[in-house]
């Protein structure tokens, strides 16, 4: 995996030492309200979590990477693409993603960030289409797409909650950027 920069942040692979920070963020019941999933117990989930992204580099080229703050090269939280194959019936895409912890929430992080891995699939990875889910009472997520160019789709129910599904292809990206 590349590793980028944006103005204030450096995104980088997963790597084994990042395990306690992402343990901090995935243990806050708040990062998890509207995931549709249980904060973190054990250290050991975050480990095969770890190993997960890894696997996904080197089988689709491509998972979510490591935001670090540049100016202090703190741990902010993950972000970027994933091949995803699970979320939606029969349909497999690019998802775009983000997930911070809550002492950088607010500070415009998740788009500063999500814009730099929309400009990587479309100019790096030579992507037609990127796609995006969120817990419709996500506003902080969906304002994150909305600011970052994605069109909201359609609704759909997802676990116990209804979805918004967003997208964006790299003609709408190329006549925006
Ligand atoms: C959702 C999340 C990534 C937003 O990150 P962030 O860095 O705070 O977002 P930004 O600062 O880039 O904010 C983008 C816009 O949304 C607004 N916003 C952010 N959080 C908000 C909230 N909770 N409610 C309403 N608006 C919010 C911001 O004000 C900003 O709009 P503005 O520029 O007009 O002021 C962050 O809250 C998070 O990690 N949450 C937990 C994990 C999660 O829900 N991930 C997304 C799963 S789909």
């Amino acid at each position: 995996m590349k590793t980028i920069e944006t103005e204030r942040c450096i995104l980088r692979a997963f790597l084994k030492e990042d395990a306690e920070a992402l343990f901090a963020m995935d243990a806050d019941p708040e990062v998890h309200k509207y995931l549709g999933n249980q904060p973190v117990k054990e250290i050991a989930e975050v480990i095969d979590d770890i190993k997960s992204v890894q696997n996904q580099y080197q089988h689709n080229g491509i998972g979510r990477w490591i935001i670090l703050e540049k100016s202090s090269r703190n741990f902010i939280g993950w972000g970027g693409l994933k091949y995803e194959t699970g979320l939606r019936d029969n349909f497999s895409y690019y998802d775009l993603g983000y997930r911070l912890d809550r002492n950088y929430w607010g500070k415009g992080f998740a788009t500063e960030t999500a814009k730099a891995s929309l400009e990587y699939g479309f100019t790096q990875l030579g992507l037609k289409d990127i796609y995006a889910a969120a817990h419709s009472e996500n506003k902080g997520s969906i304002n994150v797409l909305k600011k970052s160019g994605l069109k909201f789709v359609e609704s759909f129910p997802y676990d116990n909650f209804i979805a918004h599904w967003f997208h964006i292809s790299s003609e709408e990206w190329e006549k925006a950027s």
